[in-house]
């Protein structure tokens, strides 16, 4: 599949918009200052999938979460600001993940992963 711009500009703080990718749901979240702190205060090592809220997005963009859509169970579409970390909360059979998309409760056994993108310009992303 071709890459996808995306025009970062009318994604407001606090919104979660989805775009497809080689036919794969794509959430890209405007992630509030509060929800960058909540991803980052976390013992990374107590996680069950381990992994730093910093390596989850670029450099100096820590606003910007650009993670697959489906749960990492059996597929089903999450719910945004939703659950015990007003991450994600996928209703089939309760996963809970927190603002980095990181699995934190239920039967998800890995994190939501992070499609392949960069940043073609401050307001800009390529996926793909
Ligand atoms: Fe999400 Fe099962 S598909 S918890």
């Amino acid at each position: 599949g071709a890459p996808v711009e995306v025009d970062l500009t009318p994604i407001a703080e606090g919104q979660i918009v989805k775009v497809f990718w080689r036919g794969k749901l794509i959430f890209i979240r405007h992630r509030t200052a509060e929800e960058i702190k909540a991803a980052e205060d976390v013992t990374v090592a107590s996680l069950r999938d381990p992994q730093a809220d910093s390596a989850r997005v670029k450099p100096g963009k820590a606003q910007w979460l650009i993670v697959y859509g489906n749960c990492t169970h059996l597929g089903c579409v999450p719910l945004g600001q939703q659950g015990e970390y007003h991450g994600w909360f996928c209703p089939c059979h309760g996963s809970i993940f927190d603002t980095s998309g990181r699995v934190r409760g239920g039967p998800a056994p890995i994190n939501l992963p992070i499609p392949p993108y960069t940043f073609a310009s401050d307001t800009k992303i390529v996926i793909g």
